[in-house]
């Protein structure tokens, strides 16, 4: 028998969409209100369901929407979290990484915000089969490349 996925795998595409959304604000206006408008899509639909998904995320993160449009008027949508260097800058509040890492550290942050960051990135459609510790190992070799140091406490 055939699974709901592979029944919607079969249907007829319409269209692909990628949006950049502020996270648990999405609302009929644009970017969001034109792009599914010109498909008809029902809008009030995704702005409720981005933003229930994306609710445990700081207000105004800017999450990467990809939208699959189908023929029959549906869609479905995976939302990915802005990329790790993304959240290492808000979190030690810097806008460029050093152009000397190891050499010339230009902020340091704590295992507890490298964990923090490990939490939501595992909600994206990519990372979920990831261990919380392999990303943060992961994030902390993105930090120090960075520039920035990952110390135990501040
Ligand atoms: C910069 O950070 C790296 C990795 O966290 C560390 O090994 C290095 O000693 C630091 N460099 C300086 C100059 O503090």
């Amino acid at each position: 028998m055939a699974t709901l996925k592979d029944l919607a795998a079969r249907k007829p595409v319409l269209a692909t969409i990628r949006l950049i959304v502020p996270a648990g604000a999405a609302r009929p206006a644009p970017p969001v209100g034109p792009a599914l408008g010109f498909y008809r899509l029902n809008l009030m639909a995704f702005c409720k369901d981005f933003n229930a998904r994306t609710q445990k995320y700081k207000a105004e993160t800017p999450m990467q929407v990809t939208l699959t449009a189908y023929k029959d008027s549906t869609f479905e949508f995976v939302v990915k979290s802005p990329s790790v260097s993304w959240f290492l800058k808000k979190a030690a509040g810097i806008d460029t990484a050093s152009s000397r890492p190891g050499h010339n550290n230009v902020s340091s942050l704590t295992l507890r915000h490298v964990y923090e960051i490990a939490k939501l990135k595992q909600a994206d459609p990519f990372c979920k089969h990831m261990s919380l510790e392999a990303l943060c190992k992961s994030i902390i070799g993105t930090a120090n490349s960075m520039g920035i140091e990952i110390v135990k406490d501040l």
